[in-house]
């Protein structure tokens, strides 16, 4: 089980403001979705999630299972079973896919002592788990012997993360576009990776421009607004559709922006 709670979230980057009080509260097994215009501070939310250094946070909260995690590194956050998969994901040159993967797999299993994760004994074992993964994601084997998202394209790069989180099994993803750069079928497989690892346990957060791919989710709990670094309306999944009739300036005029 896990639950994410974050208070009155304010954070500063070089001094300037980007988000202005985030609430946000998610429940075991739930799929959310936060949509909102560019600059407005999504990307700078996942990224104070994961304790990106360059984030300073000057006033609020992040509980994980009602304990803060403010004081926690990137990787002991990690390590509890948060994880983020990136809108610019990078280049790790001298670090092979597969080996990348399965050190972190066995780093979360340790750390997550008690919790019911399959055990792999040997490298062969794990090897057999990763080819099922890549397919679901359409990703050729042969990514996993490369080294990590090196000269993967774009949309190769997307489904790279969505890739890890199917691996890694984390508690709570938080997903920075996995659908940017996508051809039309990948959204499709990506979607439905993405709901083979939501599961009554796991929590996901889709951060996305457009309603197509979580239309293609199992199931769409809670849609977000984010504008101006915070979220200024949440609704169900019918927000969505809205959103992409609409735009996004009702919603600002709601809330007097
Ligand atoms: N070092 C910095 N100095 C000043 N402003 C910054 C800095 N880094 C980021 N910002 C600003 O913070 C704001 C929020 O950026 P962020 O990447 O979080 O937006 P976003 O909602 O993810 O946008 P998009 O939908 O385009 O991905 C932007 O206006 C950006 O220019
Ligand atoms: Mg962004």
């Amino acid at each position: 089980m896990a639950v994410l709670e974050i208070k009155d979230l304010h954070v500063q980057r070089e001094g300037k403001e980007i988000l202005k009080g985030v609430n946000l509260k998610t429940g075991p097994g739930e799929v959310h979705a936060i949509m909102g215009p560019n600059g407005s501070g999504k990307s700078t939310l996942s990224y104070t999630l994961l304790a990106h250094p360059k984030y300073e946070v000057t006033k609020g909260d992040i509980l994980l299972d009602g304990e803060s995690i403010l004081e926690l590194t990137a990787d002991e956050r990690a390590k509890k079973g948060l994880f983020l998969g990136f809108q610019y994901p990078t280049e790790v040159s001298g670090v092979g896919f597969s080996h990348f993967l399965r050190t972190s797999y066995n780093a979360l299993s340790k750390a997550m002592k008690g919790d019911d994760r399959e055990v792999f004994i040997t490298v062969r074992e794990f090897q057999n788990y990763l080819k099922e993964n890549v397919k679901s994601v359409g990703l050729s084997e042969e990514f996993l012997s490369r080294y990590l998202n090196e000269g993967f394209s774009g949309g190769e790069k997307k489904r790279a993360e969505v890739l890890q989180m199917a691996v890694l099994k984390p508690k709570i993803s938080i997903l920075d576009e996995p659908d940017s750069g996508l051809d039309i079928d990948a959204v499709q497989s990506v979607a439905k990776a993405i709901s083979q690892v939501s599961d009554k346990d796991s929590t996901t957060i889709v951060i996305t421009h457009y309603a197509r791919i979580l239309n293609f989710l199992d199931k769409l709990d809670h849609v977000h607004v984010f504008a101006d670094g915070r979220i200024l309306k949440s609704g169900d999944a019918s927000l969505a559709q809205e959103l992409e009739k609409r735009g996004y300036d009702w919603v600002l005029e709601e809330a007097k922006l």
